[in-house]
Formats: structure tokens, C-alpha cells, sequence
């Protein structure tokens, strides 16, 4: 989705003949992997100033540097080429992202900034959306009252002969409450990216220096059991206390898109993304697990929060054949 938006195409590179993602697709996505790996990570020679004479000691420069190299080999070909196009005057009409940052004219930025600019949008719309839904549907698939609460509800407010639309998320609040849900329980990290203190502040009583590395616990704000009743346990109706369900919280109960100054800028179009994509999964199919598994094996990562092994699934149509404009095709 983020790759259209940007690039206006579905895969870098030619996608497989059955419609899947080709070896270019892969390479540059398992790229962005790698780089959101290394951006969590924890690095000693941060923190251990005097070991940095061993030139990488960690080796996370080496592994960065070449998977931003691998990333930016895909899409920085394909930014030049456009920028060409632009000047050539052989493409003339914005259709997508790219096209708008090209022609943006104050401040007017240049073909490296835009490359920059490119990449941190693919790397902060990339991860959250996929890692949040994966989550959702996995906990929903271990509790079917939620599932089925949720498919009575897409099916009360969109029916059941057409997709869900844009213009229907607003009044599908269990939907959302299932993905805010998934956000306050299976943050995409332990921790948010780390920010550096321009100024020395003091936050409840504690002094935080000029200059310290600041990084916030999300799981220790999402699963306090001061705040939530049950935290370990996916509920929806946790969020029964909003009368319309948003994914924000700006009183950081959970961190989902932070808040303030250097917060998400991309929160309506990653509520709207995650939102939609959980309803058409949920609206558009039946979902059963591998016969050989009776639930979905819920265990974290040990270095990070993902899910240890993905979440395997088969789908069913549960609409009419002719709302699949695909499958109706083939
Ligand atoms: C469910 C989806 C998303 C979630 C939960 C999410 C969450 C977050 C959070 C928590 C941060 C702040 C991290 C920090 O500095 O502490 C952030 C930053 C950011 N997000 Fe999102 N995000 C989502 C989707 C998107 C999308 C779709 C875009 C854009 C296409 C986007 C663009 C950005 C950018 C550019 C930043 C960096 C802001 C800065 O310069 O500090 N995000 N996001």
C-alpha cells in the first residue's frame, strides 16, 4: 500500500506471474527489516564511549550500511528516473507521493532529499500497519466471540453485498477498538525510537539532563496494571470508554502513534490503512486455522515484540463471488 502511494506501483521490479511479489520485492522488503531491526537495537558502543576505537564493535554499522544500500538501490533508480521525467516534461500530471515532493516548491527539495524523505516514510508506514493486523487477526482467530462481534458488526453496518468502504470506518467502532487493541498489547517495539533532550526538563519529579538519550517504555504504559484491568489479556472492550473509538492517545495510556511535537504525522492515513485492512479481512473472509493447529501460537520474539512464528491462516470467501473483482476475473 505504502509502495503505491509513494511510487504509484504495487512491487518494485516485475511481481511473480501469479500476482506475488518478485526477488526485487523481497530483497528491498527484507532491507527495510533489517534497517527497522538495527533502529531498535540496543548498541553498547552508545553508551560505552571508550570501546568505540574498535571500528564497528557491535557490527550494527556494517549490517545498516548495506541493507540501506539495498534498500535505496531499488528506489533511488526509480526517483532519479521520475525526477527526469519531470524535467523533460514527459510526465506532467502529480498522480502519487513522489510526484508531490518533486514538485513541491517552498522550500523546493533536492533529488538526495527527497530520496531521504522517501525512505523514512517507507520505514514508518511500513512495519506498524502489518504488525498490528498480523496481532489482531491472531488474537481474534483465539477468540471467536470477538471475532464473531466484529463480523456481526460489519455486517450490520456495511451488509454483506459490497466491501467496506472509507466512508463506513467511522461507524465500525468494535473494528477499531480490535485494532487499538492490538496496538496497546503488541506495540511494534519495546521501546519508541530513541529522541535526544535539546533542553534540560524535569519530568514528574525527575531531572532529565540536556543531551540524555530518552526512551519510552511502551509495554510499561500499554500493560500497567494500574491503568488496565487485565493488561496480559486482548479485550476490545478495553477501549469501551471512548464513545468514538481513535486510535491516538494523547494521554499515552498506549503509545500507539505518541504524541506532540515529534509524534506520528502519518495517523490518519495509518488509522485509516489499518482500520481498512482489518475490516476486508474480516468482512471479506472465513478464517480457519492449519488442521494441525487448534490455536494460534501467541508467543513474542525473544529480541523484539513480534510474533515468533507468523501467522498462518486459510481464507474462504464469505461474499457473494462477483464483490472479488480478482477472483471473478480469473
Ligand atoms: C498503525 C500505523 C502507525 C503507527 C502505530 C505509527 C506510530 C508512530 C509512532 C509511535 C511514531 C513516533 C515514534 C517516536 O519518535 O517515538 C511515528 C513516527 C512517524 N510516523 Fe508513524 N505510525 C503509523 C503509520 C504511519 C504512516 C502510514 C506514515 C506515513 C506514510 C507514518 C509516518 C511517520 C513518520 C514520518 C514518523 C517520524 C516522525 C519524526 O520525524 O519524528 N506513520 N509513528
Amino acid at each position: 500500500m505504502v509502495r503505491k502511494l509513494i511510487f504509484g506501483s504495487r512491487y518494485f521490479g516485475k511481481g511473480r506471474a501469479d500476482g506475488g511479489p518478485g526477488e526485487e520485492e523481497i530483497e528491498h522488503a527484507d532491507s527495510l527489516s533489517t534497517i527497522l531491526v538495527y533502529v531498535y537495537a540496543f548498541c553498547v558502543t552508545d553508551y560505552i564511549l571508550c570501546l568505540r576505537w574498535i571500528t564497528d564493535f557491535d557490527g550494527h554499522e556494517k549490517s545498516i550500511r548495506q541493507a540501506i544500500f539495498t534498500a535505496r538501490k531499488h528506489q533511488d533508480s526509480l526517483i532519479d528516473e521520475r525526477i527526469k521525467q519531470w524535467k523533460d516534461g514527459v510526465r506532467t500530471k502529480q498522480d502519487d507521493l513522489l510526484d508531490v515532493f518533486i514538485n513541491i516548491n517552498n522550500p523546493r527539495l533536492n533529488a538526495n532529499e527527497i530520496k531521504a524523505q522517501i525512505l523514512d516514510l517507507i520505514l514508518a508506514a511500513y512495519v506498524n500497519v502489518s504488525n498490528n493486523i498480523e496481532w489482531a487477526m491472531a488474537e481474534m482467530m483465539n477468540n471467536p466471540k470477538i471475532f464473531d462481534k466484529a463480523v456481526h458488526e460489519l455486517d450490520s453496518v456495511v451488509g454483506k453485498h459490497r466491501l467496506v468502504h472509507e466512508s463506513d470506518l467511522h461507524h465500525l467502532n468494535y473494528i477499531k477498538a480490535c485494532v487499538k487493541e492490538a496496538l496497546r498489547l503488541h506495540p511494534v517495539a519495546p521501546f519508541n525510537l530513541p529522541h535526544v533532550t535539546t533542553a534540560d526538563s524535569t519530568v514528574a519529579g525527575y531531572l532529565i539532563p540536556k543531551g540524555s538519550h530518552v526512551m519510552v517504555s511502551r509495554i510499561g504504559l500499554s500493560r500497567n496494571p494500574e491503568v488496565w484491568d487485565d493488561p496480559l489479556t486482548f479485550n476490545p472492550d478495553h477501549m469501551k470508554g471512548d464513545k468514538e473509538v481513535v486510535l491516538t492517545d494523547h494521554n499515552l495510556h498506549t503509545f500507539s502513534f505518541s504524541t506532540g511535537l515529534r509524534g506520528c504525522p502519518g495517523v490518519l492515513l495509518g488509522s485509516t490503512m489499518t482500520t481498512m485492512l482489518l475490516a476486508r479481512l474480516v468482512q471479506g473472509f472465513m478464517w480457519e486455522l492449519p488442521p494441525n493447529e487448534p490455536r494460534v501460537d501467541l508467543r513474542e520474539n525473544l529480541h523484539d515484540l513480534a510474533k515468533a512464528k507468523p501467522l498462518v491462516a486459510l481464507a474462504k470467501p464469505r461474499l457473494p463471488q462477483h464483490i472479488y473483482p480478482t477472483l471473478h476475473n480469473a
